[in-house]
């Protein structure tokens, strides 16, 4: 891949602004879990992970994950490519230059988890930082909470005990799965740690990964009402 050619940091810090101003403005109120504080939280992990990582492009690191979520394919009729165009609209509206534009573009279209058995690996070192800082805020206790705000969202119910799990092993597969939200912490969550790009990120996984499991472990003690046994 080409090398992408330094911004002049005063045009560098303006994109950013607008680019915060536009997606704060966008998703202030959304209920999903895919909320401007989700894009916050990971565009601040992605920030602390790129200073730790020179050879990384700040800015491309910075935009793309304030624009990751910008037209997801969970909230788009499972359109792919209306995150990358709707990031490039935006981008081009600032006269972002290509090489940017190509490098936020490539982020978006590879970030998303597609399946246990779908490999997503990222082709640049801005895009694992990115994929890091989104994967660790799907974990943890504000995991916990994404993962029901996004099951409410689209009507599913909590748990149910005879819809088993699926490894999906296609996109297309994981996309049409309407199952119960404690699945998907077995489909996706409690595998995330183990799919991380950075030391860095896995040191942060180990806590909010022993956290997930903590909340399983309790909640199906709750399910199966064993706590309420010796009353
Ligand atoms: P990705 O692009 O990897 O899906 P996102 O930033 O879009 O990452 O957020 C994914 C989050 O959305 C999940 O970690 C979870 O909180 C929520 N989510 C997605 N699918 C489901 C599901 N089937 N059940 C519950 N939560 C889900
Ligand atoms: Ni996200």
């Amino acid at each position: 891949m080409s090398p992408i050619p330094t911004v002049p940091a005063d045009v560098a810090a303006v994109l950013l602004t607008r680019t915060v101003e536009f997606i704060r403005e966008k998703f202030l109120h959304e209920g999903s879990g895919h909320d401007w504080e989700h894009i916050r939280r990971v565009w601040q992990v992605a920030r602390a992970l790129a200073r730790q990582t020179p050879q990384a492009d700040a800015l491309v690191t910075e935009l793309g994950a304030l624009l990751h979520d910008v037209a997801d394919w969970k909230f788009h009729g499972g359109d792919e490519e209306a995150g990358p165009r709707a990031a490039r609209q935006w981008l081009e509206s600032q006269h972002a230059p290509e090489s940017v534009i190509e490098g936020v573009e490539k982020i978006i279209r590879e970030i998303s988890f597609k399946g246990l058995g779908v490999a997503t690996p990222m082709s640049t070192l801005e895009g694992e930082l990115v994929q890091d800082a989104d994967r660790l805020d799907a974990i943890g206790a504000i995991g916990v909470a994404r993962a029901f705000a996004y099951g409410g969202h689209k009507n599913r119910p909590l748990h149910d005990p005879s819809v088993p799990p699926v490894r999906h092993d296609s996109f297309e597969s994981y996309k049409q799965n309407t199952a119960p939200t404690i699945n998907h912490f077995y489909e996706k969550l409690l595998h995330l740690r183990e799919r991380l790009n950075t030391p860095a990120a896995r040191r942060v996984a180990e806590e909010r990964h022993a956290y997930l499991e903590q909340f399983l472990a309790q909640f199906l003690r709750e399910w199966e009402g064993q706590d309420v046994a010796e009353l």
